[in-house]
């Protein structure tokens, strides 16, 4: 039987970690604050916004809320950006996507100070990943370096085959498993021959955003694999990128979902809220 990777567990103990580094940054006087964005009501981000401030709130940091309205403009933004860079007592700055059509996202990501760019979205932050230098890392990705290494999956060697190429997950993702010496492989919807390239991965990663696309005809036996997905399946069920009942009897370790990749995004954000203060 496959190891269950458990992202829930993974991400309390990270949780834990930060709230013993939030009370010691505390205990010298330093306080953290994350400052949240939502700009309209769109369900799935009142959920993820919601969850971010509560896990502030566990691990002992202090966020700002601005729920704006959807007719909120871009300048309007912008200078809410402006003044939350401008503070002394805000450490990290999120603005929850996606944003309405009107706002480019480009211009609002590019407006966050580099230092606190907990989301690791600014293309300096981006820049600075790819060539190897120090800056926040999109958290998704990061989470799970996280899970694999705290797993006691090695990385190192392994041919990685990434399915998706965004830039919040794909892409950085490529760029972590190269840090960690895997030989890396990018496939997306123009790739030739899927099912051979994924069905030679040590590691795979799916982020592809279809329901169970991952089905066990794409998965070599006794790899490690990760399901980056977060769908609804045809009764409106939870569900992710892998058809976990097919696949799971051929792989040696594999995420659920909920419950593996999705609890770490939020763990890695408050690590790099931590960070941001200077720890
Ligand atoms: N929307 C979906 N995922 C994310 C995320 O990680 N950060 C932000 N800011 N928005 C998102």
């Amino acid at each position: 039987m496959a190891l269950l990777i458990d992202g829930k567990e993974i991400s309390k103990q990270i949780k834990d970690e930060l709230k013993q580094k939030a009370a010691d940054l505390k205990s010298k006087g330093v306080e953290v604050t994350l400052a949240v964005i939502q700009v309209g009501d769109d369900p799935a981000s009142s959920v993820y916004v919601r969850n971010k401030k509560k896990g502030c709130e566990y691990i002992g940091i202090g966020s700002l809320s601005y729920e704006l309205s959807g007719e909120t403009t871009q300048e309007e933004l912008l200078a809410l950006i402006g003044e939350l860079n401008r503070r002394k007592d805000v450490n990290g700055i999120l603005v929850q996507l996606p944003l309405p059509g009107h706002i480019d996202e480009d211009t609002v990501i590019r407006a966050i100070d580099p230092a606190k760019d907990v989301d690791g979205f600014h293309p300096q932050s981006v820049g600075a990943l790819c060539i190897g230098q120090p800056g926040f890392v999109s958290c998704t990705p990061a989470g799970i370096i996280q899970l694999l290494k705290r797993s006691g999956i090695e990385i190192e060697g392994k041919e990685c085959v990434i399915l998706g190429r965004s830039n919040i997950v794909g892409k950085p993702m490529s760029l972590l498993m190269l840090r960690e010496n895997a030989t890396v492989t990018i496939a997306h919807s123009r790739t030739k021959n899927l099912r051979e390239v994924t069905g030679r991965a040590d590691i795979l990663i799916a982020a592809v955003g279809k329901p169970k696309m991952i089905t066990r005809d794409y998965v070599k036996e006794g790899a490690v694999v990760i399901d980056v997905g977060i769908n609804r399946d045809e009764n409106n069920k939870l569900c992710g990128d892998v058809d976990f009942e097919d696949v799971e009897p051929v792989c040696s370790a594999i995420t659920p979902v909920p419950g593996g990749v999705g609890p770490m995004t939020i763990a890695m954000l408050l690590n790099n809220c931590i960070e941001s203060a200077g720890f």
